[in-house]
């Protein structure tokens, strides 16, 4: 056997460990124990159908225009977590394609302009007009603008935009936003001490805008399908019907999900899925590694103008108020880090059946 045979032997080895894992199995049974052949079948349609939905795409073009095809991919983009990296590495990636591939971005942080596109309908056009985007909103908002699927004028059969987006464990997310805005968001207060005013109500002096949310599920929001795109910090549903909804998203709306404490092999699964994202292509001298941007700042001027130095990681009693508060994004990341196993099964999965 070559090399290259013994590898797939190991893959399909793992494949099989993985399909017998108790851990997968009550996860996708949602805890039920009682029936395991069903699950076993379940669980090999949902790789299947990973697997076709991961398949690997060019930038896809219309064949008489020459032209980009629209709505052919987003990013949904979390604060402080990677993905303002993964936007500039999409960003390089694309920029080799010839033609230009018409680009779009909306912001929730960027107020005016975001309520400005909600209210008046005024970005529709461009958004409809481009090929990718990058969303740093709620998925509800994606599907709002219609971005969720695309439907080809041709043949009239819809199909799902092909998606990304980016995970990261919850008390390291909520930590760097902390000493990200620790100044202009939170006052140069001690994270406990906002979560205690949050606890009780005294929450004028930190505005309105988005800094108090980004502390409390924030991920579990942004990835809910089921919310006001008016009013995205109005909480319609319960918190299990928040989950539930989020969790749907992690496993049936995006192509990959990627986990920033998992960064070489969401780049593997991310450079699969979508050839043009790899750092190297044929046909271009340009080369697009993945970049580490937007760090915390050098100085957050809280002492009297100079720096107060943050830790990289919080103290216990801080751990504990970002977890009390976080309790569905603690949920939501470990569905991903689940899902993070399936799609690396259902890669390999894909080469497999293809040798056959
Ligand atoms: C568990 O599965 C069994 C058999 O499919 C079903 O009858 C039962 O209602 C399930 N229980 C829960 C809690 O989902
Ligand atoms: C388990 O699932 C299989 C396939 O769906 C079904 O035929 C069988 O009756 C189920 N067994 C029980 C105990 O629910
Ligand atoms: C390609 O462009 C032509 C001319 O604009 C248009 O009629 C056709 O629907 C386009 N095809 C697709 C798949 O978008
Ligand atoms: C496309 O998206 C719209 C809006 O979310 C939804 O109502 C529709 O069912 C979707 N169509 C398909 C075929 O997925
Ligand atoms: C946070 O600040 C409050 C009020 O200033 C103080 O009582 C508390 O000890 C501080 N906590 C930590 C962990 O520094």
């Amino acid at each position: 056997m070559s090399p290259y045979h013994i590898q797939k032997a190991l893959s399909l080895l793992l494949l099989m460990i993985c399909l017998c894992s108790a851990e997968q199995e009550k996860f996708l049974r949602g805890g039920n124990q009682s029936n395991s052949t069903s699950i076993e079948s379940q669980e090999f349609s949902l790789l299947t159908s990973l697997s076709q939905r991961m398949k690997p795409q060019p930038i896809l073009y219309n064949t008489s225009t020459s032209q980009p095809l629209t709505h052919q991919f987003y990013h949904l983009h979390h604060m402080k977590s990677g993905g303002t990296s993964l936007s500039s590495w999409i960003r390089c990636g694309s920029s080799r394609a010839d033609p230009h591939i018409p680009t779009a971005s909306l912001s929730e942080c960027s107020q005016n302009f975001y309520k400005m596109c909600l209210s008046e309908n005024k970005c529709r056009e461009r958004f409809d007009t481009s090929s990718l985007m990058n969303y740093c909103s709620p998925l509800a908002v994606v599907n709002y603008f219609g971005w969720n699927n695309h439907t080809d004028d041709a043949t009239a059969s819809t199909t799902r935009t092909r998606a990304v987006t980016m995970m990261r464990h919850p008390v390291h997310r909520v930590w760097s936003m902390f000493r990200f805005q620790t100044k202009s968001c939170f006052k140069c207060k001690n994270l406990t001490q906002v979560y205690r005013d949050i606890d009780e109500g005294n929450t004028e002096e930190y505005g309105s805008g988005v800094c108090l949310p980004q502390l409390q599920n924030h991920i579990t929001r942004n990835l809910q399908k089921n919310i006001n795109v008016h009013e995205l910090d109005q909480i319609e549903l319960s918190d299990e019907e928040r989950v539930k909804d989020a969790i749907d998203s992690i496993q049936n709306s995006f192509t990959v999900v990627g986990v920033i404490e998992r960064l070489q092999e969401t780049i593997e699964l991310m450079s699969y899925s979508f050839p043009w994202l790899a750092e190297e292509i044929e046909g271009s001298d340009k080369t697009c590694p993945f970049p580490h941007s937007n760090g915390s700042p050098s100085n957050n001027r809280c002492l009297n103008g100079k720096h107060w130095h943050l830790p990289d990681e919080p103290d216990e009693e801080t751990r504990k108020a970002i977890e009390e508060h976080n309790q569905l994004d603690i949920m939501v990341y470990e569905a991903a880090l689940q899902h993070f196993e399936l799609q690396k099964v259902a890669m390999v999965m894909d080469d497999t059946e293809d040798m056959e």
